[in-house]
């Protein structure tokens, strides 16, 4: 690899380089960005058409940019396979990048070279694309100084890779329906997803209870003990809820004002068996690809409220300014012990690997608490 990516720096290389680039592309350009500063050549997972991932997607190598004054050229360290992300490949997200396209949404890379007019960024800083933007699968990332936001350095890479998307719609589900208070109880389903995982851990800190409904599996018992560490207050799989009445569940829990829907389908009856009169359920996932099933007594004797949340559409919101300081915040409490969640490393070299895990190739039924979650990391080799 190493004599590889050595080749390429050579112009007979990156001729061939360009050769092979699906994307339009100045070879004049190219000859420029050597006298002048230039990104190197880019390892990226592209795709060029939408569908099944493991069928569109391939690895190419994209030639160098030049880099502007305020221009920050950045090594991607590492960047997560989100959900998201594979439904962007197969062209059924709402909001796509135009094809040809690199995938990815967030992650995080180190400082490499700068624009001579840069001032806030130094080579070696820790940066996260905020707001995040498309195309992070890839080794190098030419964008202007201020589409970076530089981190703290004392954090786990993985946990620096995945702040955005995930915990950040955690945190603000917990904060933008209802004025939760100490005392107050939520209820979700999904709860092993990272989502899941952090609602528990953000809700534990406001000094709020949670809920938290699973799939049924094999070893349900070892994961109900693993959700609980992180805080949980209550655990229960589907079918134990189609056994008992939830009041009888509840005990000493308080009937929680707001849920949470990850999955969809009949799992969504579930959240709203548990909420109270006039709570508010909403959702952010569908992972069963069902619709949400809601039964006619939620709206007439509940009164229950169906909201949605989407953390890309809050990105375009007039809150997004504070998303850096929630970054932080949430970083903070990663690097305070406060919030954890698992995610299994796997080499930028095995992305078919990562990506056939992403999609569940390699089992999700049953599924190992976390460490088959559908989020895995690439970890660049340069
Ligand atoms: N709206 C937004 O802005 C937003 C932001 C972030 C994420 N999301 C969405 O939130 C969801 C979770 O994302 P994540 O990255 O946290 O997930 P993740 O860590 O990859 O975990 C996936 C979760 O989905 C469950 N699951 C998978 N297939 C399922 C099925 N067929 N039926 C029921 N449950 C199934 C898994 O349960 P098991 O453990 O039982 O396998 C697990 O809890 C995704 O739909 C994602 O697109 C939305």
């Amino acid at each position: 690899m190493a004599s590889l990516r050595g080749a390429l720096r050579s112009f007979g290389a990156l001729r061939h380089c360009v050769s092979a680039c699906p994307f339009p592309y100045k070879l004049s350009g190219t000859i420029r960005a050597f006298a002048v500063a230039a990104s190197p050549p880019s390892k990226a997972v592209v795709y060029e058409q939408h569908g099944a991932p493991d069928q569109v997607v391939r690895v190419v190598y994209l030639p160098p940019v030049e880099l502007k004054e305020n221009d920050v050229c950045v090594r991607m360290l590492a960047s997560p396979i989100n959900p998201s992300d594979i439904n962007r490949i197969e062209g059924v997200y709402p909001v796509r990048p135009p094809i040809p396209a690199v995938g990815g949404y967030e992650g995080v890379g180190q400082v490499h070279s700068l624009g001579s007019s840069v001032s806030t960024l130094s080579v070696g800083d820790w940066v996260i694309p905020s707001p995040p933007s498309f195309g992070t699968w890839q080794t190098y990332i030419v964008k202007e100084e201020s589409a970076w936001h530089k981190i703290i350095k004392n954090v786990p890479l993985e946990y620096a890779a995945t702040i955005i998307v995930n915990p950040l719609t955690a945190l603000r589900m917990l904060e933008d329906f209802v004025n939760l208070t100490s005392g107050d109880a939520i209820v979700q389903n999904g709860a092993t997803s990272i989502v899941g995982q952090c609602i528990i851990q953000l809700a534990k800190i406001r000094g709020v209870c949670s809920i938290n409904i699973i799939r049924d599996r094999p070893g349900s018992d070892e994961v109900k003990e693993k959700i609980k560490k992180l805080g949980a207050d209550f655990v229960c799989t589907e079918s134990q809820l189609l056994l008992r009445n939830v009041k009888t569940i509840l005990g000493g829990i308080p009937e929680p004002v707001l849920g949470f829907n990850c999955v969809g389908g009949d799992a969504a009856s579930f959240v709203l068996k548990f909420l109270r009169q006039g709570g508010t359920m909403v959702t952010y996932g569908g992972m069963a690809k069902k619709p949400v099933s809601v039964s006619t007594s939620s709206f007439i004797f509940k009164d229950l409220a169906l909201r949605g949340f989407w953390l890309q559409k809050w990105m375009t919101s007039d809150k997004v300014g504070d998303c850096r300081a929630m970054i932080d915040y949430l970083l903070s409490l990663v690097q305070s012990g406060k919030l954890k969640y698992e995610l299994e490393p796997v080499p930028f070299n095995d992305f078919s690997l990562a990506l056939d895990k992403a999609l569940g190739k390699h089992g999700s039924q049953p599924k190992q608490y976390l460490k088959k979650s559908l989020l895995y990391i690439l970890h660049w080799e340069h």
